[in-house]
């Protein structure tokens, strides 16, 4: 038998980042809690609040609150002070748990990582069969997460910085363009762009009939409906209407047939119109994603994308971190000529691809 010798030194150490996570994964819950009781929301526009008066406000149990305050204390999400025994929120806290348009809102993404965990009895079993989950099984709250979290980044980047990256792309919306966002999912993408570019049509396709009905509702409430429209198709059947842009955020590689989809985009487009991919930020290797950002989209693709693709034909499966080696060969292997990283973010690649 071989002797391991523990160095107490690294075990303390993955010791103590294993508690930062475990904490880490009960606080799901306990925002998910707060954001829908207004608890965050009050302390932002009332605090500094006692458990007693955040309670009162809230109507919500005080016994409760004074535990939900201490661990959002103990987290860093809230403030607390010990001379008067009331908790707060600094700009930067309300920032990302009070308000909802901010582009640091993250409230989302515990939301999202929440209810794909209801998953995990599933998803064991699909490890050992190799089925996959469709994305419609999940729990509706994972779409309105998924929604919320990806919304964030869309409201700070897609109008300032990705649309405009793209070459030509940002006058022809202005002037009037005809654009289709394929894997839409709730229409928060299309509806940012319709709000940007009134001149411009906006029609969001996703396979997932609940998620379509609610993106409609969504433009109806945002007031775009005029040029923006959802409906019920999947990426490689949705109508060809010569698009000046195709756009698909996040959904490429949650696709079964990637290459198939590549195709039928090509099919779909204007001789010079141009299709925007946006992909979660990854490296080629493995060992280039081995950090904070790689882990979780790791361990959401786990969860979510591989998953998804999996329950679909083909079955491709490229994973959340699949990089742009494996989705250039992809787009260009279904006939673009052209492809390009227009872009990047600390989280997203920004690629734009032409026939
Ligand atoms: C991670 S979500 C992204 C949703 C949306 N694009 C966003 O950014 O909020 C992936 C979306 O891709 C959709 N999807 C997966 N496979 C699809 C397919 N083959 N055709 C159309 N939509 C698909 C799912 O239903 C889901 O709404």
């Amino acid at each position: 038998m071989q002797t391991s010798i523990i160095n107490e030194h690294k075990l303390h150490d993955l010791l103590g980042r294993t508690i930062v996570d475990f904490g880490g994964c009960s606080m799901a819950p306990l925002v998910v809690i707060g954001d829908r009781l207004g608890l965050y929301r009050e302390l932002t526009a009332h605090g500094p609040l006692t458990s007693t008066e955040l309670a009162a406000r809230t109507k919500t149990h005080e016994r409760y609150v004074r535990e939900w305050s201490n661990a959002q204390a103990a987290s860093g999400y809230v403030s607390y002070d010990a001379q008067t025994g009331r908790y707060s929120m600094t700009p930067e806290q309300a920032l990302l748990f009070a308000q909802e348009d901010s582009p640091a809102f993250i409230v989302g993404a515990f939301q999202t990582s929440m209810f794909a965990g209801r998953m995990a009895e599933r998803l064991t079993e699909s490890f050992r069969t190799g089925e996959g989950i469709g994305w419609h099984e999940h729990h509706h709250e994972l779409f309105h997460g998924i929604e919320r979290f990806f919304r964030s980044g869309y409201v700070g980047n897609l109008v300032q910085t990705w649309l405009p990256a793209l070459n030509g792309v940002e006058a022809k919306l202005h002037s009037g363009a005809q654009v289709a966002d394929i894997g839409c999912g709730h229409g928060a993408s299309t509806i940012i762009m319709a709000g940007a570019f009134p001149k411009s049509q906006f029609i969001g396709f996703d396979y997932h009939p609940e998620s379509i009905a609610e993106a409609n509702a969504r433009a109806r409430g945002a007031g775009v409906a005029a040029n923006c429209r959802f409906e019920v198709a999947s990426a490689k059947d949705f109508p060809a209407r010569n698009y000046d842009l195709v756009t698909v955020f996040d959904a490429l590689h949650d696709m079964g047939d990637p290459a198939g989809a590549s195709r039928h985009v090509l099919t779909t487009l204007a001789p010079d119109g141009v299709w925007m991919i946006v992909e979660p930020y990854a490296g080629d290797r493995v060992e280039e994603n081995l950090n904070p950002v790689g882990r979780a989209y790791y361990a959401g693709s786990t969860l979510m994308c591989t998953p998804c693709s999996l329950a679909q034909e083909v079955g491709t499966a490229l994973g959340a971190q699949a990089g742009e080696a494996r989705v250039r060969a992809i787009v260009t292997g279904a006939g673009f000529t052209r492809f390009k990283r227009a872009l990047q973010t600390p989280f997203n690649l920004i690629y734009e691809a032409r026939r």
